[in-house]
C-alpha cells in the first residue's frame, strides 16, 4: 500500500516514520496506524456519492473493526457517523463526546441497562433487532418521555449459495426480523409519541468484494417499502444498507472495487425511486474495515528461529492474542522485514508463529523471507481491522501500545497495557458471603 515505503537504507517507513525508529521508541508488538490512510479511505467513499451528485447520505463507521478515542476524533472532524454495538462502543464514543446525533446503535440482544444509558444520552438512532427489544425502548422512551429515532433490521433473505460469504443476511440469521413483523411492528406504532421510524438496516455479511449483494438488498429493500407504504401508509426516509465491503489483507485477497459497488447502489436506488414514485431515500453504510484495515501495520521483534525436520518457524513476540485472525477464520497475512528490507538474498519458506502455548497460534503458515536473525523487525501489514478490537490476555500477553504516523509525525494514542493492568481488577481479601 502506497503509505509504505522502503527508505535509502532499506528501513519501513509508514507515513514517512522509520519503523525501527517507532519499535524502539514504542516497543514491540505494536500496531502502527496512518492517519493519511484513514482519511484516504473515507475520502474514497465520500467521493462516490459526491461524484454521483447524491448528497444524501451518511458513514456510519463500524466500530467493532477497531475503536479508540483518537479514531473518534479523526471521524468526527472527518464528519463520519459511528455504529456500536454495545455499552462498551457507546462509552468510547461519549467519553470522545462523539455528536451523539451520529451514533447508531444496532446488536441482537441489547441489554436494558445499554439501552438506557443509548437513550438517557440521546443517541441518535437505535436499530431495532426484534420485537421484545421494540417494546423494550418504547416503554423506555416513555419514562424518558424522549422520540426516539429507530430503524428496523430485516433478514434480507439475501440468497447465500449464490455468494457463500454472506453469512448475517440469510434466513435463519440470528440478526434482524422477518419482513412480516416489521410490518406488524410499524402497524402496531404508526402513531407512537415516543418512537420514530426512520427507516430499514440491513448488514449482509463481511467481506463481499462485488456490487451485486448491494444492489440485490436494495431491490429487497425497495419492495419492502412499497409494501409498507401500500399496507400502512408510512413513507420511510432512509434505507442502512450495512457494512462488508471486502479489503485485501494480502496479496491472496481482492478488495471491492469501492466505486463501482456505491455507484451501482445509488443507480439502483434512483432507479427504483423513480419507478415507484417514491422519494429518494437516505442512504446509509457501515463500512468498518474498508476505513481501517490498511491503515493498520503491526511490527513485531522476531524472538526464537527454529527448525524442525519439515518447516521453519520465525517466532514473533505476539501471536494470536493480538491479532486472532489467522487462527480464527484461516485469515491470510503477508510480512517482510523492516529493518532491512533491502535485503532480496538467501529467501527461504518460512512460518510465521506467535508465542502463545496453542499450535494453531501461526501468523503466516507459508512464506518466502531472506534469512531472518533473531532481533529482526517484521512487519505485517493491512492489521487494522479486527486484530486490536478482537485482542485478549490470553496468556498473559499484554496488549500492544497503538501510535498513530502522519507524515512524519508520531503519536502515542493508546498505552501499552503493563503487568500491572492484569491484576488490577482482581479483589484480594475478598471475603465470603
Ligand atoms: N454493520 C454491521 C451491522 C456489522 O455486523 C458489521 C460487521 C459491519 C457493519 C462492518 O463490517 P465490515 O465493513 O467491517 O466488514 N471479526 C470478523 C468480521 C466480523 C464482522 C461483523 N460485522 C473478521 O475479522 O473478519
Amino acid at each position: 500500500t502506497g503509505n509504505l515505503k522502503i527508505d535509502k537504507d532499506g528501513v519501513l517507513e509508514i507515513s514517512g516514520v522509520k519503523s525501527t525508529h517507532l519499535a524502539n521508541e514504542y516497543g514491540t508488538p505494536l500496531l502502527v496506524l496512518d492517519e493519511i490512510k484513514i482519511r484516504e479511505n473515507i475520502k474514497r467513499i465520500k467521493n462516490v456519492f459526491d461524484s454521483a451528485d447524491y448528497t444524501n447520505y451518511e458513514i456510519a463507521y463500524a466500530s467493532k473493526a477497531f475503536l479508540n478515542t483518537e479514531l473518534c476524533r479523526i471521524l468526527q472532524s472527518e464528519n463520519v457517523s459511528l455504529e456500536v454495538v454495545s455499552g462498551g462502543e457507546l462509552y468510547i464514543a461519549f467519553h470522545s463526546s462523539f455528536p451523539v446525533n451520529k451514533i447508531f446503535f444496532n446488536g441482537n440482544s441489547k441489554t436494558n441497562e445499554e439501552l438506557v444509558m443509548a437513550l438517557e444520552n440521546d443517541a441518535g438512532h437505535i436499530i431495532v433487532d426484534n420485537e421484545d427489544e421494540f417494546r423494550n425502548i418504547e416503554k423506555i422512551s416513555k419514562r424518558l418521555r424522549k422520540k426516539t429515532k429507530i430503524y428496523f433490521r430485516v433478514i434480507p433473505n439475501i440468497s447465500p449459495d449464490t455468494h457463500k460469504y454472506i453469512s448475517t443476511g440469510q434466513k435463519n440469521s440470528k440478526f434482524g426480523m422477518p419482513f412480516d413483523d416489521m410490518l406488524k411492528l410499524i402497524k402496531s406504532i404508526k402513531n407512537s409519541e415516543n418512537l420514530e421510524i426512520k427507516g430499514i438496516h440491513a448488514h449482509i455479511g463481511s467481506q463481499i468484494n462485488e456490487a451485486e449483494p448491494y444492489v440485490e438488498l436494495v431491490k429487497t429493500f425497495f419492495d419492502l417499502l412499497n409494501k409498507i407504504r401500500g399496507e400502512t401508509g408510512v413513507v420511510l426516509p432512509e434505507i442502512d444498507i450495512g457494512g462488508g465491503f471486502g479489503v485485501a489483507h494480502s496479496t491472496f485477497e481482492k478488495a471491492i472495487d469501492i466505486q463501482n459497488a456505491i455507484k451501482r447502489v445509488i443507480q439502483e436506488v434512483r432507479f427504483l425511486s423513480s419507478k415507484f414514485h417514491y422519494p429518494s431515500p437516505k442512504l446509509i453504510v457501515e463500512p468498518g474495515r474498508y476505513i481501517i484495515s490498511n491503515a493498520g501495520t503491526t511490527l513485531y521483534t522476531v524472538g526464537t528461529i527454529k527448525k524442525t525436520e519439515n518447516k521453519k518457524y520465525i517466532v514473533v513476540d505476539g501471536g494470536m492474542a493480538d491479532n486472532i485472525r489467522p487462527a480464527l477464520y484461516g485469515a491470510k497475512y503477508e510480512a517482510f522485514i523492516a529493518n532491512r528490507s533491502k535485503d532480496k538474498t538467501n529467501l527461504e519458506k518460512v512460518t510465521i508463529a506467535g508465542r502463545a502455548c496453542e499450535s494453531g497460534d501461526i501468523l503466516i503458515e507459508e512464506t518466502c523471507l531472506p534469512e531472518i536473525k533473531s532481533g529482526d523487525l517484521l512487519a505485517i501489514p493491512s492489521t487494522g481491522d479486527y486484530t486490536y478490537s478482537m485482542s485478549s490476555n490470553y496468556n498473559g500477553f499484554l496488549k500492544p501500545a497503538i501510535v498513530l504516523v502522519n507524515n512524519g509525525k508520531h503519536k502515542l494514542i493508546t498505552r501499552r497495557e503493563i503487568y500491572d493492568d492484569l491484576i488490577k481488577r482482581n479483589i484480594e481479601n475478598s471475603e465470603w458471603r
